[in-house]
């Protein structure tokens, strides 16, 4: 009868619907095959970055960092941190004790950096910091006091020394003026100094993966990769002196700042980018720039899947087709809700509450297709991701004539630690294309002000033994 026709049409136009949406969800399904690809256009890119005549024009800038070694446990004293350029802005009191007691106690303080700053003035921008530093102080009761002081920045940074970087670009987030191709050392000590109310000895300037790589590395001396896949997405390892080709010396080894996140910038990522890749580049502050890190990390990932669903929806997939304010909203679908969305223990009716919540009135099918989405956008990043980290391995292994390497990797960022499957498909990629390597992760807890901390102290130290 009638009744069994429309039901027959609607079937149909379900199972039609449910081919368009494999379908344009098909390209974010990286097989192996173009992973390997990936991996060794990584590795390439990492060579290119490396080498004098090459170096100029390389996309991902592998920056020296002046960091020489690991912690050995000696490294002791009083120090603060700042971390800027991650999910939150802190200031730190780091306390290092050596020896047989030796431990890392810590007094944080978490101040929020508003967007008209982080797009306003470097000036602005700085003198917010050195009140935030002024504020703890007070906080912790040790303004007096002339403590060395190490800054974990968060971007890339030319440094020709340990207490000397220059921001190359801004990444991210930030957008502030008069700040690039500036020495942010200077530019902290000129806020410092214009405040006139206390004294700080800026020994270091950190990049957060190297931060986190020293962090863990304290613990486990096989530690010799960091790694952020949060806000942004980078990576660190110890290189061999003689391959760095930009530094005098060829002994040992410096940890290099790779800045993965720009891979890509020459177009050599743009068969497997998708409509949604572009459209999300073309609307950030930095468009052209940090294509690799826009495929991985939290500050895009949920932009990436919020232009799939308005896409779902102008077709008539989604919200009976109406496409609401919220989903024009930028930003909405941060990391936290992609996790809950993505986790197994969540049913769908409570995805549909995290919906919700949102803003998004969905069905129990909307909800079905947006975790669907979810699920795509961040396996593709996690492989992508393995990818990256499998070109690192592999070539800290040839580095070593090794068969087989065994290796630790010191990890943080929010993706990473909140997600429910990135890291297990991230572990299982760097698995399958680099099968020669042992890798362990190892989680850093607070990675990039203790590293800052331990840095600092080996800075201090070395100082100390040239002025002997
Ligand atoms: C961005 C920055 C890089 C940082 C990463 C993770 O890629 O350019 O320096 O390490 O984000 O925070």
């Amino acid at each position: 009868g009638r009744g069994a026709a429309m039901v027959t049409a609607v079937a149909h136009r379900l199972a039609a619907q449910r081919q368009c949406i494999d379908a344009t969800l098909a390209p974010f399904l990286l097989p192996l095959g173009i992973l390997r690809e990936v991996m060794d256009k990584m590795r390439a890119e990492l060579e290119y970055g490396l080498k004098r005549e090459t170096q100029a024009n390389a996309t991902v800038k592998m920056l020296p960092t002046y960091v020489c070694g690991t912690p050995d446990g000696t490294e002791k004293g009083k120090f603060l941190a700042l971390d800027l350029g991650g999910t939150n802005f802190r200031v730190l009191l780091v306390k290092i004790k050596s020896g047989r007691r030796r431990s890392v106690q810590m007094y944080n303080k978490i101040f929020a950096i508003p967007l008209e700053i982080m797009q306003g003035t470097g000036e602005e921008l700085f003198d917010h910091i050195v009140t935030c530093i002024s504020d703890f102080l007070d906080y912790m009761g040790i303004k007096g006091a002339r403590l060395p002081l190490g800054f974990t920045f968060s971007f890339p940074c030319k440094q020709t020394s340990l207490d000397a970087g220059i921001l190359l670009n801004w990444t991210k987030g930030f957008k502030a003026t008069d700040c690039e191709g500036e020495d942010v050392v200077y530019l902290l000590r000129e806020g410092i100094k214009r405040r006139e109310e206390f004294d700080l000895d800026v020994v270091a300037v950190v990049n957060d993966t190297v931060g986190t790589m020293m962090t863990c590395a304290y613990e486990d001396p096989n530690c010799e990769i960091g790694l952020i896949v949060g806000t942004g997405s980078n990576a660190c390892y110890m290189e061999e002196m003689r391959n760095i080709e930009m530094v005098d010396g060829e002994q040992g080894r410096m940890c290099v700042n790779t800045e993965w996140g720009a891979f890509g910038d020459n177009g050599c990522l743009d068969d497997i980018r998708t409509i949604y890749d572009k459209a999300v580049d073309d609307f950030s502050l930095n468009a052209g720039k940090q294509r690799y890190e826009k495929m991985i990390s939290g500050m895009y990932l949920g932009e990436i899947v919020r232009n799939i669903l308005i896409d779902f929806t102008k077709r008539g997939f989604l919200f009976r087709g109406q496409i609401s304010e919220t989903l024009k909203t930028r930003h909405i679908f941060e990391t936290k809700f992609l996790s809950q969305i993505e986790s197994d223990r969540l049913a769908l009716l409570q995805v549909r509450t995290i919906l919700q919540q949102l803003g998004l009135n969905s069905t129990c099918d909307d909800s079905i297709i947006v975790k669907t989405v979810c699920g795509a956008v961040s396996r593709r990043a996690a492989q992508l991701c393995g990818a990256g980290m499998a070109a690192i391995v592999d070539k800290i292994r040839e580095n070593r004539g090794l068969e087989h390497l065994e290796i630790t990797v010191g990890v943080d960022g929010t993706l990473y630690k909140l997600h429910p499957h990135f890291s297990r498909i991230m572990h299982q990629t760097v698995k399958d294309l680099a099968p020669n390597c042992d890798v362990t992760f190892l989680l850093s807890e607070d990675g990039s002000g203790k590293g800052a901390a331990l840095i600092t102290a080996v800075g201090c130290r070395l100082r100390e033994a040239e002025q002997n």
